[in-house]
């Protein structure tokens, strides 16, 4: 079985087709009013409509095939022609024996551009936020069964790779690479740190700002390096370098990780050919002596300005390189689909690349789709920064949540006598568990404060909450070692509520995957261990004396536990052996 409700609606609908009606009338849902059933189908009531008939009339005939199934337990008729419906605690635990998957993607692949850190700078919490999201969605695509390429598009190709190399040459640091004389072979260690980047950049960046004299040869470099100037290549290639070992540990801390480390240079090779192309096929024009493609239509409500390929001075942008790429994973991959996760402030930029690929048919059959994301602010209501005011580094936020995290336990009495190793290790798992738990449970769209003290608690809807969820029910499992752990069974309206909680899993993925919304993983998981804390408390497990029932009980704890913890595995959040 795939999804509960896919299985329900098949049947549903076969009711409807047996009555001359379409099949997609029986739709069955997970009742929005568990108190007064457990699934719902609202199809007589859109059926009437279309046969022009009565709704109860309709629904009287449905119900009359579904009471045939001896799996429901009820099946009525309420208001206008809503059908309730209950199953038999038999068919729950039944249809829990083979649940669980959702494979929507067989067959498929989707490519998510995601992380998109910019070479020479630190990765901030925009960019946190779109590892967070991405690596979440990698992971939920995955476990739905598609083929899943992740690309980390580095961006290291436009403007501040000439601030940078024209910054080396001002400073005279390594003359090598500006000698136009000079044949190679360049060094093969790079002239500057990670350090000296992150000193460096800033430093060009508002010279920049400050001269146009100075800009423009920060221009005139970022063109000669796209150009191939081999000094310029090769510095450049040093700066790539080093910020990817860098890049590649933040993102290992994180537990991140990419199969493509592309980046926007990766597709110079195919920009040529893709102008010339697109200059052959008229779809590419000469304006202001820049090279663009005019992506507005008659129907616009709203300016659209063409997208820009190259500019008056020579020079790919943004742009460019991301149309280039769309060309390159459908040359790869051929893939259905690519999802773009990047702040929504760049939903303009996305609006043109998208528009302009599809002008020129560059797609494939793949559907283009920018995953846009809201802001994580401080207390202020402003974009989160350090105590001192500067930019919020990913390592800094790490360091904060982890010494946090340590409060909190220390607080909770958690793991006072083990050794100090798996202390600190814990204490990352929960740091980690914080900021991913508190970024994911949000809609990706809202703006939301980042409130570290309340992210951490162990109580309410948190990262940290759930992993000691998840803990506990090891911990249960670990003292019943010895024990049989039998099918679950439902015996009690705690049990019965847990078991339809886990029966939803498939559609809980289906669902987060269709919006892209890992919230929605994140409600599921907060209600399942509240559904497993209620039954938790009514039930005796260990020292229940009847042996069958402590088996069943047990299998409940054991499926509860692979849910809980393949939907934390799904949101990046790793759950302690214990704490
Ligand atoms: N490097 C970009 C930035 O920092 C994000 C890249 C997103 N991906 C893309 N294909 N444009 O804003």
């Amino acid at each position: 079985m795939t999804s509960l409700a896919g299985e329900l609606s098949a049947i549903a609908g076969k009711a409807f087709v047996s009555e001359g009606l379409a099949e997609h009338f029986g739709q069955v849902m997970l009742s929005d009013r568990p108190d007064l059933c457990q699934f719902q189908c609202n199809g007589a009531l859109a059926a009437a409509k279309a046969a022009k008939a009565n709704p109860r009339d309709i629904a009287t005939k449905i119900v009359a095939h579904l009471k045939n199934d001896a799996r429901f337990a009820k099946v009525e008729i309420a208001g206008p022609g809503f059908i309730n419906l209950d199953l038999t605690d038999a068919a729950l635990t039944a249809l829990l024996a083979n649940s669980g998957e959702a494979r929507t993607g067989t067959g498929k692949t989707v490519v998510i551009d995601f992380g998109g850190p910019n070479v020479a700078k630190p990765m901030h919490v925009g960019h946190l936020r779109s590892s967070i999201i991405g690596d979440c969605l990698q992971r939920l695509y995955r476990a739905n069964g598609w083929k899943v390429i992740s690309d980390v598009h580095l961006g290291d190709w436009g403007l501040q790779m000439g601030q940078l190399i024209s910054e080396v040459e001002l400073r005279e640091i390594a003359p090598v690479y500006f000698d136009a004389a000079f044949t190679g072979p360049y060094p093969e260690f790079s002239p500057v740190t990670m350090e000296d980047l992150e000193e460096m950049y800033p430093a060009a960046s508002a010279a920049c700002k400050a001269d146009p004299a100075r800009l423009d040869k920060a221009r005139r470099a970022t063109v000669e390096l796209q150009d191939g100037r081999p000094g310029y290549r090769a510095l450049w290639q040093h700066f790539v370098k080093v910020s990817e070992v860098g890049l590649e540990r933040e993102f290992a801390s994180l537990g991140v990780r990419f199969d493509l480390w592309n980046g926007e240079s990766s597709v110079h090779a195919l920009i040529a050919p893709m102008l010339d192309d697109l200059k052959k096929r008229g779809l590419a024009e000469t304006s202001e002596g820049a090279l663009v493609v005019n992506i507005a239509t008659d129907s616009d409500k709203k300016p659209m300005p063409p997208l820009i390929l190259v500019k008056s001075e020579g020079g790919v942008l943004y742009g460019t390189t991301d149309l280039a790429t769309v060309i390159e994973r459908v040359r790869d991959y051929d893939p259905d689909l690519i999802l773009y996760v990047v702040d929504h402030r760049q939903h303009g930029h996305f609006e043109q690349v998208f528009r302009a690929a599809q002008k020129a048919r560059l797609q494939g059959r793949a559907e283009l789709e920018h995953v846009g994301y809201g802001t994580m602010n401080g207390a202020d209501g402003k974009p989160f920064k350090t105590r001192a005011g500067g930019v919020m580094k990913l390592y800094d936020l790490i360091a904060m949540a982890t010494v946090e995290a340590n409060t909190r336990l220390a607080e909770q009495g958690l793991g006072a006598d083990y050794t100090a190793e798996e202390k600190a290790n814990i204490a990352r798992q929960v740091g980690i568990a914080t900021i991913k738990f508190a970024d994911l449970s949000n809609h990706r769209t809202t703006d939301y404060i980042f409130d570290l003290e309340r992210f951490s608690k162990f109580e309410g809807k948190t990262g940290p909450y759930l992993q000691y969820a998840a803990v506990r029910i090891q911990s249960i499992l670990r003292k019943a070692e010895g024990n049989v752990v039998g099918d679950a069974a439902i015996h009690s309206p705690e049990e019965r509520a847990l078991v339809l909680h886990l029966l939803a899993k498939a559609d809980i993925l289906i669902a987060a995957e269709l919006k892209r919304a890992p919230n929605i993983l994140c409600d599921y998981a907060f209600e399942l261990a509240q559904k497993f804390s209620r039954f938790y408390a009514e039930h005796h497990i260990m020292s229940e004396p009847d042996a069958a029932l402590r088996a069943q009980r047990l299998g409940l704890c054991a499926r509860t536990l692979t849910v809980l913890s393949g939907i934390l595995a799904i949101l990046g959040i790793e759950v302690p052996e214990r704490m």
